[in-house]
């Protein structure tokens, strides 16, 4: 039997947390001959607190074998003690008519917080990956506060962009969905993505050639995942959650699993021209356990180009509207 792996989660009692827990404890992330230990971390709100062990209880009597403990507590230096994995999703959402940046400066402030803290409490191995909004900037917010933890260990999640863009190449070519391959998200987790169909397969071909519409590519296509967050808090009234928790699965589970191909937000060092201090979404090649190389080879169009500026741009501006935080 390995030892556990102690995966801190904060907001754990938050929507997506309710979908993601369930799915750590069951083998789904970290997979089945590999124990863990949940460190639960919660606001120290007294409701919220309550909630957190419903949850707590629910885990229990789903009689996980994989489930080796859980902490419950609203002291950050308690969770993220020793933590193999740092899951920061506790911030709060946007609402109908928001956009996530406009989240920045209360939810940058918490990453501010929890980056110190884990810089100084987790364990020497830990990896970091941010989902609360707007992520790109608050991974970059986290990473700025360590200083024995290197900054690659900080990852943001565009995870669930690649898989709404999967699933849109799929539907319009009429494809099944792993069919279609090497659809990569580049820069922010924001309207401003670039979904690269470019380098996309599907059956082996590219897919440009097989839907054949460069229009629906270069709009539709692009604006259905750029917006389909806010599609789905207008639909539902809330944000998306179980669709979240669900690409924060297949996020880390890509980033144990070597070889593993996906797209991840990383400290661009100026790859693709992203500014070198920002955090953009790439493909990435896992290569050990929690460790990846950049893949930087793929060449770009004029009309992916103008898309990367644009959301580089945005990406500089966020880092503008907190320098005085990271400074
Ligand atoms: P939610 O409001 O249901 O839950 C958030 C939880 O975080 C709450 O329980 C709250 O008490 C907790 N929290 C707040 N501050 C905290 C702190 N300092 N420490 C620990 N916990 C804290 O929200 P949700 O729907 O679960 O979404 C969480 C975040 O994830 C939001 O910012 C949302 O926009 C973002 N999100 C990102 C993606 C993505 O693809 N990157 C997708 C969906 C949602
Ligand atoms: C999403 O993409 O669904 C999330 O980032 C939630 C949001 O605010 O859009």
């Amino acid at each position: 039997m390995k030892a556990p792996l102690r995966v801190a989660v904060t907001g754990a009692a938050g929507q997506i947390g309710y979908s993601l827990l369930f799915r750590i404890a069951s083998g789904a992330m970290f997979g089945p001959d590999q124990p863990v230990i949940l460190q639960l971390i919660e606001a120290p709100v007294e409701k919220v607190m309550k909630a957190l062990e419903g949850v707590a209880m629910e885990l229990d009597d789903c009689a996980f074998p994989l489930l080796k403990g859980i902490v419950q507590t609203s002291d950050a230096s308690v969770g993220f003690k020793d933590a193999n994995w740092c899951l920061l999703i506790g911030a709060k959402p946007r609402g109908p008519g928001m956009e996530r940046a406009d989240l920045l400066k209360d939810n940058g402030k918490i990453f501010i917080e929890q980056g110190r803290i884990i810089d100084a409490v987790a364990a020497a191995d830990a990896r970091i990956a941010v989902v609360g909004n707007p992520a790109n900037t608050n991974c970059m917010i986290a990473a700025s506060q360590a200083k024995r933890l290197p900054a690659e260990r900080f990852t943001a999640m565009v995870r669930l962009d690649q898989n709404r863009a999967q699933t849109q190449l799929a539907k319009k070519a009429g494809a099944d969905l792993t069919a279609v391959k090497n659809i990569f998200i580049y820069g922010n987790h924001s309207p401003t993505m670039f979904p690269a169909y470019a380098h996309a397969t599907i059956g082996g071909k590219p897919a440009a050639e097989v839907i054949n519409d460069t229009a629906w590519l270069q709009g539709p296509f692009c604006e259905t995942v750029g917006k389909r967050g806010a599609a789905i808090i207008a639909a539902r009234g809330l944000s998306s959650a179980a669709s979240a928790a669900n690409a924060l699965v297949d996020h880390v589970r890509s980033l144990v699993t070597p070889g593993a191909i996906h797209s991840v937000a990383v400290k661009s060092n100026g790859h693709y021209g992203f500014d070198a201090l920002v955090w953009a979404g790439m493909p990435v090649r896992t290569t050990t356990p929690g460790s990846y190389e950049v893949i930087t080879g793929y060449a770009m169009d004029d009309f992916a180009k103008s898309k990367l500026a644009t959301t580089n741009k945005e990406l500089m501006e966020e880092r503008a509207f907190v320098a005085d935080m990271i400074n």
